[in-house]
């Protein structure tokens, strides 16, 4: 009998709520497909849980989580909670703690590049061919879970504190994690700080100088977040596994997502627990929530990653890439990446045709 996979699904706010239910149909063409079994459970979490219950990160939602074997999420916030006090908003109140709590300190955010969206990027396509990264962001330390102070001032004004804390541990496991994927592409890594100005820099680079040398199978370089941050638009294709700390990776990431032609096709997923977490990396969107105009695709891609590294279904993993490639292919495109001469469709007829071409 085949495993029945359980999957916790967190819609969470904005187009979170449209676009998750994209991935599900994906991930049922393929058990009609494979004959897996998927059993998806949703749960609130975001300003929908604090609406609903008065937290955004319900006891009952971690639970489900931690009982889950992966973990589906949409994206969380909007307007209407920015002004809660901050341990009650989406992002701190229930993003953060569920990546801590459930140890999830690896975010992969894979940058590809499908060929037929070389015209939807800003960028030239003589830039473009060829890129292939996967940017590995450290995702539970760093200034997101360092000391955090506000004190009014005598005398008036206030002042803000965020430290950007790493222990050598933290730099070692993520790094490590970093080799491990670079040896299974294209064995480069290059490990992106900002050693000549910040101390928790300093260790990074040691940590990854001396980690360099212990993997003399990767070629290994090391960079300042300022200068990566050029070169991911002047010349991405020098890259192949990019590691680097939380607040430095969640910046290059969106800056990366442009290369592949819109922040609706980048995915991630979130490892190093006992459960992996998979959602796109762009946000909840509220400006066109609620309209059938967001793109799923990058939900559909996540879910790719969640039969890859959750279930290690590899061949299930390419089948959803190639149906997300070749609907591209056929033309169609969601208004982030509509060009003249292709057909626009909205978000549920994206998930339709994705699924039928799984299915097919
Ligand atoms: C991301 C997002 C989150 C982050 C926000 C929503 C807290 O921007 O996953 O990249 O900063 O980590
Ligand atoms: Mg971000």
């Amino acid at each position: 009998m085949n495993k029945m996979f359980k999957i916790a699904v967190l819609p969470g706010d904005g187009i979170g709520i449209e676009i998750v239910p994209e991935a599900i149909k994906a991930l049922e063409a393929i058990g009609e497909k494979f004959g897996h079994k998927f059993e998806f459970t949703e749960a609130l979490i975001g300003g929908a849980a604090y609406d609903e219950v008065g937290h955004p990160l319900p006891p009952e939602t971690l639970r489900l989580c931690r009982e889950a074997d992966a973990i589906l999420l949409g994206a969380i916030g909007g307007p209407q909670w920015e002004e809660l006090p901050v341990h009650l908003r989406p992002e701190v109140g229930a993003l953060l703690p569920l990546r801590k709590e459930l140890g999830l300190y690896a975010n992969l955010r894979p940058c590809m590049l499908f060929p037929s969206l070389l015209g939807a990027s800003t960028l030239k396509e003589e830039v473009l061919q060829g890129v292939d990264i996967m940017v590995i962001r450290e995702l539970t330390g760093g200034a997101y879970f360092g000391e955090k102070h506000h004190e009014n001032l005598m005398g008036g004004g206030e002042k803000a504190t965020d430290c950007m804390t790493y222990t050598s541990s933290e730099i070692e496991r993520i790094i490590n994690l970093a080799y491990d994927t670079a040896r299974k592409r294209g064995k480069k890594l290059c490990s992106v700080d900002k050693a000549n100005v910040l101390e928790s820099s300093r260790l990074w680079r040691k940590i990854a100088v001396k980690m360099a040398a212990e993997n003399p199978d990767v070629e290994t370089t090391h960079m300042y977040v300022d200068n990566c941050a050029m070169q991911l638009i002047r010349n991405p294709r020098q890259f192949d596994v990019i590691v680097t700390e939380n607040l430095f990776g969640d910046i290059l990431t969106d800056e990366a997502s442009m290369l592949s032609g819109s922040l609706g096709m980048l995915p991630s997923a979130s490892l190093g627990g006992q459960v992996g977490l998979y959602e796109p990396s762009h946000g909840s969107a509220p400006d066109i929530a609620g309209q059938g105009k967001a793109n799923p695709l990058a939900t559909i891609l996540s879910a790719a990653m969640m039969l890859r590294y959750s279930f290690n279904l590899e061949n299930e993993a390419r089948l959803v890439e190639e149906a997300v490639n070749e609907f591209l292919e056929r033309d169609y495109r969601t208004p982030d990446l509509m060009e003249a001469g292709k057909k626009l469709v909205t978000t549920a007829e994206t998930g339709d045709i994705v699924a039928a071409l799984i299915k097919r």
